[in-house]
C-alpha cells in the first residue's frame, strides 16, 4: 500500500463498522449518510421517504442500502435491525435521528393532543424504539453505539413548540438512563444537540428560506458562520467513532455557544450587534 494510500485509509474513522441511520433520506440524516459512508462505514439508510432513501443508496452502490422503516412502529424497527444484522453481520452504530415538528404555533392552548402525539410518537417512540432493539444486537456484541439527534430546545427554553421541546427532553432522559445501563456492556450512548439549521424540516418557499438564514446569523452568538447539516453530521461521526471512546451520557451542542449565552447580558455591557 501505498504511503498515500495507507494515510487515506487511517483517515477513515467508520471503516469496518456497520451503521443505521434514521431520518437518512434528507437533511441532517442524509448528510451523515455521506460523510459515515466517506469514512468507510457500511450505512443503512432507514426512513419513510423511499425514492429519496434509495436513491442515495444506489448512487453510494456498496456499502450503501435503504430499508423503510417507519421509525414509530416497533415491527419496522425489528425488521430494520434484523435485516442489517442479517446483511452485514453486526451493528455498531445506531444513530436514531428521524424527526418530525408540529404545526409552528406559540401557546400551550393551541396545542392539541393529535399534535403532541404525533410528535411524541415520531421523535421519542421511535428513538425509544430504535435504542431497544439495536441494544438487543449490541449487549451480546459487548459493544456498540447509539446516538440521537436531540436539540438545543434541550438546553434553552422558548426556542421550539411545547410537544418538540418536551419529545427532545424525552430523548435526553434516555441517553442518561442508557448510559447508566449499558455502559457494563461497552455500549455509548450520547446525543448531538443542533441549533437551526435550514433543512426540510420545516418546509419553506426559496425567499422563506433565505429570511430564515438571515434571522439565524442575527440571533446566533458565533459570528461568520451559518450552522449547516455537514457540522452536525461531522460531530456525529465524532461521537461515533473510536475518536469518542470514553464518551457516554453526554449531550453535544452544536450551536455556537447560543445555549449558554444571555443576549441581555450583552445589551447591560454594551456589546449588542446591530
Ligand atoms: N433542522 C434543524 O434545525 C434541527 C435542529 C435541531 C434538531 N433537529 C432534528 O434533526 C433531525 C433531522 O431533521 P432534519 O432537520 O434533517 O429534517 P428533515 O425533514 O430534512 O429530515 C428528517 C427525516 O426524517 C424522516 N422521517 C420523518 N418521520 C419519520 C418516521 N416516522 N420514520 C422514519 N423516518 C421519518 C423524514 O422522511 C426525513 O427524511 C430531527 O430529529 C430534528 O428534530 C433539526
Amino acid at each position: 500500500m501505498s504511503t498515500a494510500s495507507s494515510m487515506a485509509s487511517s483517515n477513515k474513522r467508520l471503516e469496518g463498522k456497520v451503521a443505521i441511520i434514521t431520518g437518512g433520506s434528507s437533511g441532517l440524516g442524509e448528510s451523515a449518510v455521506h460523510l459515515f459512508w466517506e469514512h468507510g462505514a457500511k450505512v443503512v439508510i432507514a426512513d419513510i421517504q423511499d425514492e429519496l432513501g434509495r436513491a442515495i443508496a444506489e448512487k453510494l452502490g456498496e456499502n450503501a442500502c435503504y430499508i423503510h422503516c417507519d421509525v414509530s412502529k416497533e415491527e419496522d424497527i425489528i425488521h430494520l435491525i434484523d435485516t442489517t444484522v442479517q446483511k452485514y453481520g453486526q451493528l455498531d452504530i445506531m444513530y436514531n435521528n428521524a424527526g418530525i415538528v408540529d404545526r409552528p404555533f406559540g401557546s400551550i392552548l393551541d396545542t392539541s393532543k393529535d399534535d403532541l402525539d404525533r410528535v411524541l410518537q415520531v421523535n421519542l417512540v421511535g428513538s425509544f424504539l430504535g435504542a431497544k432493539h439495536a441494544a438487543r444486537v449490541m449487549v451480546p456484541q459487548h459493544q456498540g453505539c447509539i446516538l440521537f439527534t436531540a436539540s438545543a430546545c434541550t438546553a434553552i427554553g422558548g426556542l421550539s413548540t411545547h410537544a418538540y421541546t418536551v419529545s427532545k427532553h424525552g430523548i435526553l432522559g434516555l441517553v442518561k438512563n442508557l448510559a447508566a445501563e449499558l455502559g457494563q456492556f461497552g455500549i455509548r450512548v450520547n446525543c448531538i444537540s443542533p441549533s437551526g439549521v435550514l433543512t426540510n424540516l420545516v418546509p419553506l418557499t426559496e425567499a422563506e428560506k433565505a429570511q430564515a438564514e438571515m434571522m439565524g446569523a442575527k440571533l446566533a452568538n458565533l459570528q461568520g458562520k451559518i450552522l449547516k447539516a455537514e457540522d452536525v453530521a461531522k460531530s456525529a461521526l465524532f461521537l461515533a467513532s473510536d475518536d469518542a471512546s470514553y464518551i457516554s451520557g453526554l449531550n453535544l451542542l452544536v450551536d455556537g455557544g447560543v445555549s449558554v449565552v444571555n443576549p441581555s447580558t450583552w445589551k447591560l455591557i454594551g456589546l449588542i450587534r446591530d
